[in-house]
């Protein structure tokens, strides 16, 4: 029966809701998702979107010590004030990265943030962090029922502000540390995420290098935070600095890696003429696949299971998350997806993660993590 209404919802989505919301700007088809998705809360009608959602046990793991009903989830930048979480449940998404927060309120870049990429199934990607600050988000997420957190882990990722009074490393550090030790006060989050990796910011990518990055963790090491931490990546590295990032993560005090964030580089376009050179942004969605999958692989390769990975870009389909999963990912996440595809796409991949176990002769998804090494 759900699969009936996801078919239907699918082409609902493609017919109908797509090409309206396609017709707006997306900056003004993002902003009215949210604004409806409060709405729909405020109401407690979020209850009705549950029938997208697929649940089979073969796809439930524990990790951290949390339970992830499935490893399908957001990813950081859709829900950068946390108005999602109680949706993003009931869509059946098995955990959620809200963010990127900063310690202060940021405006982010000047508009248009967004600017779609059909044929590249990709988004152009100009937001430069724009969110309410850690203290006012933190207050959103307390607000949310305890039992929302059931089974639906809340990832909080953390940016430094984006202003151009916070460029010099001892302010960008002070900036993480201020985020970070308020929401270990507050208590409001079972996991952090360190977003070293956030393109078109004042500054640019400062802990992307190995010594400022070893600054950074050092000084995060020093929090002495009691919630895992994972560091998100960035994916525009060349294997041989990749690794030496990979290098400095490992001696602190760093449980994950999620893999990883927009593509700068945009030959990864099909048709690299498609965006002038006065356009800003980086690329979301389908250029970032390989190039993510392949990172995540080699991470795997060296480092097995020292780091939980959370593979993110270019999933759109069961295969997209699977091949993340059998490179080395324990979760994967998405953002482009969910805006190209729909709601539904949930439900589709898990029920379809479900048939590639079949296929492989796996019974749960925790075997197949990693197992393109195996043979
Ligand atoms: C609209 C949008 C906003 C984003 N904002 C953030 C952000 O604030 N922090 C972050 O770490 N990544 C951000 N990202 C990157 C995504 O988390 C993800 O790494 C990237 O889009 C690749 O995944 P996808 O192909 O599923 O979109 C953003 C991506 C999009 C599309």
């Amino acid at each position: 029966m759900k699969r009936v209404v996801r078919q239907v919802s699918r082409s609902g989505y493609q017919k109908l809701a797509k090409p309206l919301l396609f017709r707006q700007h997306p900056d003004k088809a993002h902003e009215g998702m949210i604004k409806a998705a409060r709405a729909l809360h405020r109401v407690r009608g979020e209850n009705i979107l549950r029938v997208w959602n697929y649940r089979n046990s073969r796809l439930e793991q524990e990790i951290l010590g949390l339970k992830f009903k499935n490893p399908l989830g957001m990813s950081a930048g859709l829900d950068k004030n946390f108005d999602l979480p109680p949706i993003a449940k009931r869509i059946g998404l098995g955990f959620e990265i809200g963010g990127s927060t900063t310690a202060q309120v940021c405006a982010g870049n000047p508009r248009p943030w967004f600017r779609r990429l059909p044929s590249e199934k990709s988004i152009v990607v100009n937001v430069g962090l724009a969110n309410n600050g850690v203290a006012r988000n933190i207050q959103r997420i307390k607000r949310y029922p305890r039992r929302l957190w059931r089974d639906f882990p809340l990832s909080v990722s953390v940016a430094k502000t984006n202003n151009p009074e916070n460029v010099s490393d001892s302010e960008a550090i002070a900036d993480y540390c201020q985020s970070l030790r308020q929401l270990e006060a507050a208590g409001c989050a079972p996991l952090y995420e360190i977003n070293i990796s956030c393109p078109n910011t004042y500054g640019g990518e400062p802990f992307t290098t190995p010594a400022r990055l070893d600054k950074l963790l050092t000084a995060v090491d020093d929090l002495r935070l009691t919630r895992p931490i994972f560091v998100k990546m960035p994916t525009d590295k060349k294997w041989p600095e990749f690794m030496k990032l990979l290098a400095v993560i490992d001696r602190h005090e760093i449980a994950g890696l999620t893999i990883g964030n927009l593509v700068k580089d945009r030959s990864a376009l099909r048709n690299s003429k498609l965006l002038d050179n006065e356009i800003r942004g980086n690329l979301s969605g389908q250029p970032a696949r390989e190039l993510t999958t392949g990172l995540i692989f080699k991470t795997y390769a060296k480092y097995r299971d020292r780091f939980v990975i959370i593979g993110v870009g270019g999933v759109f389909t069961a295969e997209d998350a699977y091949e993340k999963i059998c490179a080395g990912a324990s979760l994967v996440a998405m953002v482009t997806a969910l805006m190209f595809e729909g709601p539904q796409v949930v439900g589709e991949i898990n029920e379809g993660l479900v048939k590639l176990l079949d296929r492989d002769g796996f019974q749960n998804i925790t075997e197949a993590i990693g197992s393109a090494h195996r043979g």
